[in-house]
């Protein structure tokens, strides 16, 4: 709802120069200064490394605050949609900022169902790659590569676009499980169509040519879970990426494959692995979790708590809150116990009563609990951060979608404060 009453304008000073400069005020009551004539109208630039105070656009797509720990698709509450909804519904809900109807669904599920095979020939780029090589360095030049198979000239067409992104929805299951198909030698398995989305990676993966396999039904509602919270999350660093590569007008396979790489990194996605290092670590006595809890608070120790701090949420971020309980349940069912949980809860219960992440204002985030549960269904580590890009998948295309059809985009080409040397005389390097 537009507030009619809120200011229009804020007033900046530099020197003698006043201007006004429009104020923008987003559905949730967010105030943003719109400084696009700030460069024309003063000459002067903003200056903020990580982009923490930039809004790089607007979107309809998913609503988050940090400060009172509140996530949203499409208003949707995260807690409503992890309970009642599935992974390919919330697809639908994010690339169209609407749920679907009973039929629109099962066109959709019929879509992202029959287009799970790659083509043949690139079965052969995964044998091509070392073995030990990681899996989010495999998933990323795959799809990458999936652009050389849906080649176009000029410019794209919102129908291709549409069908790329079904493509990419269909196939990113297929080549996650080839890509752990490879690393441990075993034969590809096609997918089966005849299955929901997330028992069909259980399928590809854990499947052998040899014997039957079912997906255990708790084990593909948990899978479900994982991906619907971690569909969509804003502009975080794997999703600005995406857009802006695409705003060079790069087609959505070359996009997403630098989001996958983006997301790759121990700061972001990569966290979820690194946090089942670090709890493994505990557990195997390296040293108690009072002992790495200091560590983690000295600067110079290198050391984090992975998996705990966000740059937006400044409180429980919901997604932990969700999985703490997920990591209760799942373990419960699959009757299992995890000493890393008690671990975790330990670390979580000690920086909670601590004034340095009291302070700091930081909380377990999405990553801290959710290797746990991947452990538990028999995901192997370095697989971790490869679920996080398929449930990251439609938030992604989502968000290139949207950037492709919003007519205000540009080309994203920030500028730089230079603190370099002046001009200076060229020396030929014999005179130096
Ligand atoms: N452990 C210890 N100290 C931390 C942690 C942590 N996990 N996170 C932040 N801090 C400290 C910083 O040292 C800094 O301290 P200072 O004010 O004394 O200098 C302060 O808290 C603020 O941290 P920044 O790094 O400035 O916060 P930023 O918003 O840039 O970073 C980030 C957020 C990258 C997530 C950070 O909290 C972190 O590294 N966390 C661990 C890695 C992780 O879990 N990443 C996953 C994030 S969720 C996701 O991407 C899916």
């Amino acid at each position: 709802m537009t507030n009619t009453t809120a200011p229009k304008t804020a007033r900046l000073t530099i020197g003698d120069t006043e201007i006004d400069l429009p104020l923008m005020h987003g559905t949730e009551g967010e105030v943003a200064i719109d400084i696009r004539n700030l460069r024309a109208k003063t000459g002067a630039v903003t200056f903020d490394p990580g982009l923490g105070n930039t809004g790089s656009c607007e979107s309809k797509i998913t609503f988050l605050d940090g400060e009172k720990g509140i996530l949203r698709y499409a208003g949707y509450p995260i807690e409503q949609l992890a309970q009642q909804s599935s992974f390919v519904e919330v697809m639908w809900l994010l690339l169209h900022q609407e749920l679907p109807s009973k039929g629109q669904l099962e066109q959709f599920t019929h879509d992202v169902t029959y287009h799970t095979m790659l083509h043949e020939d690139l079965k052969r780029l995964f044998s091509s790659l070392p073995k030990a090589g990681h899996p989010m360095a495999v998933c990323a030049a795959a799809v990458g590569a999936l652009s050389t198979y849906y080649q176009k000239v000029g410019p794209s067409t919102p129908e291709q676009q549409w069908s790329d992104a079904i493509r990419l929805l269909a196939k990113m299951p297929t080549i996650a499980a080839y890509s752990y198909k490879h690393s441990i030698g075993q034969p590809f398995m096609y997918p089966r169509n005849d299955i929901p989305y997330a028992a069909n990676i259980l399928h590809m993966m854990f499947g052998t040519p040899c014997e039957k396999y079912e997906p255990n039904p708790v084990v593909a509602r948990a899978l479900d879970l994982l991906l619907i919270l971690h569909a969509d999350h804003e502009q975080n660093c794997s999703t600005s990426t995406v857009r802006t590569v695409g705003s060079s007008g790069a087609n959505l396979f070359a996009s997403v494959s630098a989001g996958i790489s983006a997301l790759w990194g121990p700061l972001h996605g990569g966290a979820n692995e690194a946090v089942i290092d670090m709890l493994m670590a505990i557990r195997d006595g390296e040293r108690t979790a009072r002992e790495f809890m200091e560590l983690a608070k000295k600067k110079d120790s290198g050391v984090r708590l992975m998996g705990f701090g966000h740059r937006v949420y400044k409180n429980y971020d919901p997604r932990a809150l969700i999985l703490k309980q997920a990591c209760y349940d799942v373990l419960g069912q699959l009757g299992k116990k995890d000493p890393l949980l008690d671990i975790a809860l330990e670390l979580e219960q000690i920086a909670l009563n601590d004034a340095y992440f009291i302070d700091r204002k930081l909380y377990p985030n999405v990553d801290f609990y959710s290797g746990i549960i991947y452990k538990a269904l028999g995901i192997p580590t370095d697989m971790f951060t490869v679920f996080f890009a398929i449930g990251r998948m439609p938030g992604w295309i989502a968000q290139w979608l949207e950037y492709q059809r919003d007519p205000a985009a540009k080309i994203t080409r920030p500028r730089q404060i230079y603190q370099g040397s002046n001009t200076r005389e060229y020396t030929p390097v014999g005179a130096r």
